[in-house]
């Protein structure tokens, strides 16, 4: 999930390992380092967390100035020593991100040939093709490139050659990869923040794109061998310090970071002197739009799912919405008359950025929602709407999800009053809710923390736990159980309030807790009666709500946490901190690793 090398002019493996660290957000079950010295290549390899190869590391020391690192997030074989990369046959070593789709024929061919694979991963019929180029006469250039022409799939790869202590070969499609450009040295990374403390000079590759990199620059050549052009950039990454600051983790810190980046998520889309909208990107005309197709994965398709209540509500625009790996291959039918729009916090997901280019070969003008702006998503959209959330680095996504929601906002309020759909005044109540958001969440955050973790201790005795709400409270309540059930590992689903009595309402009794996320809005009275559904059959409520939906309801709860009343449409991102910080507090109580839960990935590159 994590790839890096180093051509360097100074010892690597410490480095490596450094920059490995950086890259531990994106979530991994192995690690591995190989470097080369007087001709000898050698690695250390580990299953689990880093502190497992520095041991070995610090037992079996690796010296050398040029190297190649790798975090694994198993998907072609079990997360064991074997499997974690460098793979080396006959002098080349190969770490890879993705996945080689024509693996097992290319692996039955070479087999049939006399290769013998020693490990069960599709990355190393990588390193066994250009270890048979080089047998059969071929320079490592030509090698390399001959692997690229047969290989199929999604992948960022780095090669390094025993023979060679000078140069690292590397190549991209799909899965992102940068070039750093240092002072007699040079570097490779999965994004610019693993790269950070090297140099913040840095061109990404396209897919397509083969770099060889060598101690004093980079030849950036296709796979045809011809040289192409990539701009550098200076990377914003080194101005952010990747710490937990006083927090015990990145979660935390990035839920408390909510009402800070709210306001700079805001005050892009919002004036907060005139309470209006800020014009929207030209390159997507809401006026003349007849619909819009909205995709996402995870945490970002919930967010797609409020804005969905959003646009059809405030500027009357039907949206599609759906998960990008089914997007992606439902072959609807779009018209140039829609727009598209994708949500991602990396900007790399791979089924998001596929559903992207089926829109675009539609003809339809493409959005993007990220957080990393030098992505592939943003940089393959018409118009990019940043949510300036800073890098996320918890697996778990908090603050990017109300980031998204601040902006999904935002563009539907920008979008009725293009469409003549609001008229001034509301458009100015709703901005001026907008605005006020970041002070309320504070006082939120500050206010419902002990009660949060007092409540997660009686939480976490629980094995399955059912979360209900409606209008834009029903994707929140899928939000709620997606966030506890990722990082606590409790069974949790999320369902609109009024199915429940189409199915889940069999499952009710004391021992699965329902919890109901209900403002007092246009629905209250309708989830009330839902609440009383479940009340009558025993089962126990955990009832998140605002000051007038507890004076008003008289049903006995396990919990009751009440929220001050706002305007409906601040609603969604302020009834995400009870749910962010019930599912935190619960992980914390159980001991799970809070920031890289087991068997996820923060950015997920492969289908
Ligand atoms: C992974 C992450 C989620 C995230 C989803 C989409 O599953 O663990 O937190 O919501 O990918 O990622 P994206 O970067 O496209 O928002």
């Amino acid at each position: 999930c994590g790839i890096v090398g180093i051509v360097g002019n100074q010892q690597v493996a410490g480095r490596l390992v450094d920059a490995l660290r950086r890259l531990e957000y994106r979530g991994y079950d192995s690690a591995g380092v190989a470097t080369i010295d007087n001709g000898v290549m050698d690695r250390r390899r580990a299953e689990g967390k880093l502190f497992n190869l520095e041991k070995k590391l610090d037992a079996e020391p690796l010296s050398g100035t040029i190297g190649i690192a790798h975090t694994r997030w198993a998907t072609h074989g079990v997360p064991n020593e074997t499997n974690a990369h460098p793979h080396f046959v006959d002098g080349v070593a190969v770490v890879h991100n993705g996945i080689i789709e024509n693996f097992s024929e290319l692996r039955d061919e070479l087999t049939a040939e006399g290769a013998v694979f020693t490990t069960q991963t599709d990355t190393e019929i990588v390193a066994q093709l250009i270890a048979k180029y080089r047998r059969k006469g071929l320079d490592n250039r030509a090698a390399m490139l001959a692997m690229l022409n047969h290989v199929k799939g999604a992948y960022a790869l780095v090669v390094m050659f025993a023979d060679d202590p000078d140069t690292i070969m590397a190549a991209r499609f799909g899965p992102p990869l940068a070039v750093g450009f240092g002072k007699g040295e040079m570097f490779l990374g999965s994004d610019a923040i693993a790269l950070a403390p090297f140099t913040n000079e840095i061109a990404y590759l396209v897919d397509g794109d083969c770099a060889i990199i060598h101690r004093n620059g980079a030849e950036i050549i296709d796979f045809s061998g011809n040289p192409v052009e990539r701009a550098h950039q200076i990377s914003q990454a080194t101005a952010f310090v990747v710490d937990k600051g006083n927090h015990r983790h990145f979660m935390e810190k990035e839920i408390y970071e909510q009402p800070e980046v709210i306001s700079h998520a805001l005050s892009h889309y919002i004036d907060f002197h005139n309470h209006s909208t800020k014009a929207i990107d030209a390159a997507i005309d809401f006026k003349s739009l007849r619909g819009l197709a909205i995709s996402a994965c995870g945490t970002a398709y919930l967010a797609g799912l409020v804005g969905k209540y959003w646009f059809e509500r405030y500027a009357r625009l039907p949206v599609e919405i759906d998960v990008a790996s089914e997007f992606r291959y439902r072959e609807m039918p779009l018209s140039k008359d829609q727009a598209a729009l994708f949500i991602s916090q990396s900007g790399e997901t791979a089924d998001t950025l596929a559903s992207l280019r089926y829109c675009h070969d539609e003809g339809l003008k493409i959005g993007a929602i990220v957080n990393v702006k030098e992505s592939t998503i943003a940089r393959e959209a018409d118009a990019v709407f940043p949510i300036l959330a800073g890098p996320e680095i918890g697996v778990a996504s908090t603050k990017a999800f109300t980031c998204q929601l601040a902006v999904l906002a935002s563009l539907a309020i920008a979008a009725g009053k293009a469409r003549g759909t609001i008229s001034a005044d509301e458009e100015k109540q709703l901005v001026k809710s907008l605005a006020e958001m970041p002070r309320i969440m504070s006082q939120v955050l500050n206010a419902i923390q002990p009660q949060m973790e007092a409540l997660a201790r009686d939480l976490s005795k629980f094995k399955d736990v059912l979360y209900l709400g409606r209008g834009t409270s029903y994707p929140l309540a899928m939000e709620g159980a997606l966030k506890l059930k990722e990082i606590s590992y409790i069974h949790a689903e999320g369902y609109a309030a009024g199915e429940l009595k189409h199915g889940p309402i069999a499952l009710i009794d004391e021992n699965m807790p329902v919890i109901v996320i209900a403002p007092h809005d246009r629905f209250f009275d309708k989830t009330v009666s839902n609440m009383q559904e479940v009340a009558a059959r025993g089962g126990r409520i955990i009832f998140i709500t605002d000051e007038k939906g507890a004076a008003a309801s008289k049903l006995e709860t396990m919990a009751t946490i009440v929220l001050p009343n706002v305007a409906e449409i601040i609603a969604p991102m302020l009834f995400s901190l009870p749910i962010q910080l019930l599912a935190y507090h619960t992980a914390v109580f159980m001991g799970t690793d809070v920031d890289q839960p087991r068997n996820l990935a923060k950015s997920v590159t492969v289908e």
